[in-house]
């Protein structure tokens, strides 16, 4: 197996994470079967782009990239160009595979994606993935709750297709500042039996946050999925974990190497045997379990989780 991170060629992600989890010992579930096919590195040429509200998306052609790849894995892309100073990568979760076709939903936020958002059809990408855990499945039969806030509804049509195929009832509550930065209620619609939209400014749907329509949805479901911000995350987890539901949350950390190399995007988190330790959640997340992760230390040393005097350079 090559180790090289070059030009579409593979490197075998669980490998690396198996290799990884040997020098360093963190109690994480093996990497499914199905997503041992390990990231590559592509030229991506842009076949589509579609304006979706404050959004665009961007459909890709991506040879190697969609074997294995699962909702809740992301790609990253170099921005910028090739003269630019804008070094690091920026990551994009998928939010469709279609063929050798892979789709990203694009905000424009700062340098990086404003570069993104202003490419066309024929302009080329310089695309890592599929990248990080996906979103696991949930147990047979089980009612599954997907809250996504702006673009985080981004990898929930590929999860409800694949929910609903497997028999799993859906609902979903998507919700936004203003109507212009929801994302994907229409394409969610088919898929889900019941689906609540929110936006803060009332411009669609019920007037308030994802958190306030919660209490109505959560009693039908036995798992929910949450995609957006932290601090909504946060308060998805404390809805579902009051409740006794299980919550995969897939966090939004900073990232700069987006391959567990650079620490940039650990945050802390418990394992199963009560141990906190940082986790990097561009390979053991970006999803993860919400019970076990510390939303009040995000962004903290807390002396107790292991590790933490090692990133400490002043005490
Ligand atoms: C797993 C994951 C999935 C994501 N999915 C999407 C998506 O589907 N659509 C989308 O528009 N954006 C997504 N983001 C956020 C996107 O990566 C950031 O908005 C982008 O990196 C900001 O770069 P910038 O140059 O525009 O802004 P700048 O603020 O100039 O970014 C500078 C640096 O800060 C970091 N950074 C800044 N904001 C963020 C942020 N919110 N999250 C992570 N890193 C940040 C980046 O590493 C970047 O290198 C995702 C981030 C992660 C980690
Ligand atoms: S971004 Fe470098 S380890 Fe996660």
């Amino acid at each position: 197996m090559s180790r090289t991170w070059g030009f579409t060629q593979a490197v075998d992600l669980a490998e690396a994470h198996d290799q990884m989890t040997a020098m360093m010992p963190i109690p994480l579930p093996p990497v499914p079967t199905t997503q041992r096919a390990g990231p590559v590195q592509v030229r991506a040429t842009i076949m589509k782009v579609r304006t979706a509200g404050a959004y665009r998306e961007f459909t890709v052609h991506a040879p190697g990239v969609v074997p294995g790849a699962q909702p809740g894995q992301f790609v990253t892309l170099g921005v910028g160009g090739e003269s630019s100073a804008l070094l690091l990568r920026r990551a994009f979760a998928l939010s469709g595979v279609d063929g050798d076709a892979v789709s990203v939903v694009v905000a424009a936020h700062g340098a990086g994606t404003r570069w993104v958002f202003e490419r066309g059809p024929g302009d080329v990408l310089d695309l890592v993935g599929p990248l990080g855990r996906p979103f696991p499945a949930p147990s047979p039969g089980a009612a599954a709750l997907l809250v996504a806030g702006g673009y985080g509804a981004a990898p929930f049509v590929g999860l409800a297709q694949r929910l609903t195929a497997a028999g799993h009832p859906v609902a979903a509550v998507l919700g936004a500042s203003t109507a212009e930065r929801l994302y994907a209620a229409q394409e969610l619609a088919p898929l889900t039996q019941v689906l609540v939209v929110t936006t803060e400014d009332g411009s669609a749907g019920r007037t308030g946050r994802v958190t306030d329509v919660l209490p109505d949805l959560l009693p039908g479901a036995s798992v929910v999925y949450a995609c957006g911000p932290m601090p909504m995350l946060r308060a998805v987890a404390a809805q579902a974990a009051a409740r006794g539901l299980r919550c995969h949350v897939s966090v939004e950390e900073a990232m700069a190497c987006g391959i567990g190399v650079c620490m940039t995007c650990v945050l802390p988190v418990v394992g199963a045997d009560g141990t906190s330790r940082f986790l990097r959640s561009c390979v053991d997340g970006p999803v993860f379990d919400a019970a076990s992760v510390r939303f009040d230390d995000i962004g903290r040393l807390p002396d107790d989780v292991q590790g933490a005097s090692a990133m400490l350079t002043t005490r």
